[in-house]
């Protein structure tokens, strides 16, 4: 059985989202892994959830953990690691998750040569498919890298990349998953529109969007070519595609993914 002792420091919607996604992995127990919260209510959706502890007191995190989770708001962040900063040692790896906060800011705020990642995760996550990106700090080890990509990798899928793209990375799939619900909606809408039942045509739609995303993965085909595939001439989906190209779907859905990466960029 596991090791690993893991803290989180928020015990938000990410956070329990993330800690499920371990346990359910098998890669901590609910004993190895605890939470700390103000809020009362946070904490006793945490542990219902995850069956680990949650606690109101973040130094008792500390002491019990190895990998510390930074999973308050990003706001909260300074006022976070300034309480925890002393009681940090060099057995602690710090994970932030924190939208927007720079590794830079988070190893000034730590003791010098604290290991430190930076991750943007998205919630699907809570269902074992987020789709994650990481940053190691300047003293992470490689250790450190495969251990962010095991956890990581144990609620979906995670990649390395350099920190300046973590404000794209946050535009596409971090905020990507209302994108992908709108669609679900609008589509469920379609379909009733044209006679299905409501309950029917969601399940559908999701469905539908599920099985596209695992094609491309599970493929490694482009996507357009993909496309092309089920156009078939004179077909009912080429109608569609006329459209959905008509109403701008592409250049929105570019440009909401470049907005959210500026609004990103502003907030750091
Ligand atoms: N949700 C997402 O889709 C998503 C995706 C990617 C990344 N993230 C990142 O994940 C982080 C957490 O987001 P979330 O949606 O899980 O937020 P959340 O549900 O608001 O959780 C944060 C929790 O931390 C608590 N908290 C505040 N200050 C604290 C402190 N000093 N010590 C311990 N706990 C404290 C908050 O309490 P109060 O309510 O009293 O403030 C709140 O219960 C954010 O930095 C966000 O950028 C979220």
């Amino acid at each position: 059985m596991s090791t690993l002792r893991i803290g989180f420091l928020g015990a938000g919607k990410m956070a329990t989202a993330l800690a499920r996604g371990f346990i359910g992995a098998g890669l901590v127990t609910p004993a190895g892994l605890s939470s700390s919260d103000p809020v009362p209510g946070a904490r006793e959706a945490f542990a219902r959830s995850t069956g680990a502890r949650s606690t109101p007191s973040n130094a008792e995190v500390v002491d019990a953990a190895d990998i510390l989770f930074v999973s308050v708001k990003p706001a909260q962040v300074a006022a976070l690691m300034a309480e925890i900063s002393p009681k940090i040692t060099p057995a602690h790896l710090v994970v932030s998750i924190a939208a927007g906060v720079p590794l830079a800011k988070l190893e000034a705020a730590v003791p010098g040569g604290t290991r430190v990642i930076r991750v943007m995760p998205n919630t699907p996550a809570l269902v074992g498919a987020s789709a994650s990106a990481y940053a190691t700090g300047r003293s992470a080890t490689r250790e450190d890298g495969l251990l962010a990509q095991r956890l990581l990798g144990s609620v979906g899928l995670a990649i390395e990349v350099p920190e300046k793209l973590l404000d794209a990375v946050t535009g596409l799939s971090g905020s990507g998953p209302a994108y992908a619900f709108l669609m679900i909606e609008a589509m469920a809408d379609g379909g009733v529109a044209a006679g299905l039942p409501r309950y029917t045509a969601q399940r559908l739609a999701a469905q539908t969007l599920l099985g596209a995303a695992k094609m491309v993965l599970e493929t490694g085909e482009h996507p357009g070519a993909l496309k092309d595939a089920v156009c078939s001439p004179g077909g009912t989906t080429i109608e569609a595609v006329h459209e959905l190209e008509k109403a701008g779907l592409r250049a929105a859905l570019i440009t909401a993914v470049r907005a959210a990466a500026d609004k990103a960029r502003k907030m750091a």
